[in-house]
């Protein structure tokens, strides 16, 4: 039976599909849709004008033919960059997107994709960041309307989630955490969360009954091997976030 808080496939394709493709760019998202794929994870922050775009790292260098870093540069020259030879000749003179582009594939009538969008800010932009990707995401997916699920917003930063909680608190939102504080549980409370998103190894019995007890959704990243998913299943998790959208069928 569907769940109305939680209407997202398990099988997550991590940056797009971003490493059969480059990531985070529209190519690694047709290449997760490819394999069947219905939901997408990214990472999104602003250029220095304010533009939601897709970038895993504050700088351009790994992943395109930029210099320097990305928040820092505008719009109209991010726009101009090669996001694509990085990663193979196949895929020269891709475009870094912005998050409105990677939303309009989303939200292509009868493809019923979903999208979580990691807000991952320029260091010292945590608030700015929240405010804006959730206030574009929230535009987006009601000029979309009702049919599409909302996209789920997280962030490592509990800064960009208490910004994008005040700008537009009806859209879903999950805590992502690398390793365990104490007040895990109740950081996720406090910013209103509807999931946990964890980095795998962080997945235990405990843990995830801890979560599970305290209403929350559980999620892990990135599951790329047979064994690791299997027994994330096992302890009953929600959803799993993979850069193997070719080994993991997505059902
Ligand atoms: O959102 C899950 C995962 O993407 C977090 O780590 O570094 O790949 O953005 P990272
Ligand atoms: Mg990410």
């Amino acid at each position: 039976m569907s769940d109305p808080l939680w209407p997202y496939p398990f099988w997550i394709a991590h940056r797009g599909a971003g490493k059969l493709a480059p990531e985070n760019t529209l190519a690694a998202f047709q290449a997760g849709a490819g394999f069947g794929y219905r939901m997408f994870e990214c990472d999104a922050k602003l250029s220095a004008d304010g533009v939601p775009f897709l970038l895993h790292d504050a700088t351009l260098e790994r992943t395109s033919n930029g210099l320097g870093t990305a928040g820092e540069q505008r719009w109209d020259a991010l726009v101009q960059l090669d996001a694509g030879s990085w990663h193979s000749a196949d895929y020269a003179g891709e475009k870094i997107p912005t998050l409105e582009e990677i939303a309009r594939f989303c939200l292509e009538p009868g493809s019923r994709r979903c999208l979580n969008i990691e807000i991952k800010p320029t260091p010292g932009q945590e608030n700015e960041t929240g405010t804006v990707v959730a206030q574009q995401a929230a535009m987006l997916w009601a000029a979309a309307g009702a049919a599409a699920p909302l996209p789920l917003l997280s962030s490592f930063q509990q800064a960009c989630l208490a910004a994008a909680q005040a700008a537009e608190p009806h859209l879903p939102r999950a805590l992502l955490i690398d390793e365990m504080p104490l007040d895990w549980i109740e950081a996720a409370l406090a910013l209103e969360c509807i999931a946990i998103i964890a980095k795998h190894t962080l997945w235990t019995a405990s843990t995830a009954a801890a979560a599970h007890a305290a209403g929350f959704k559980r999620v892990a990243y990135t599951v790329n091997d047979q064994a690791s998913a299997d027994r994330l299943i096992a302890l009953g998790l929600d959803g799993l976030i993979t850069d193997r959208v070719d080994l993991f069928q997505p059902g």
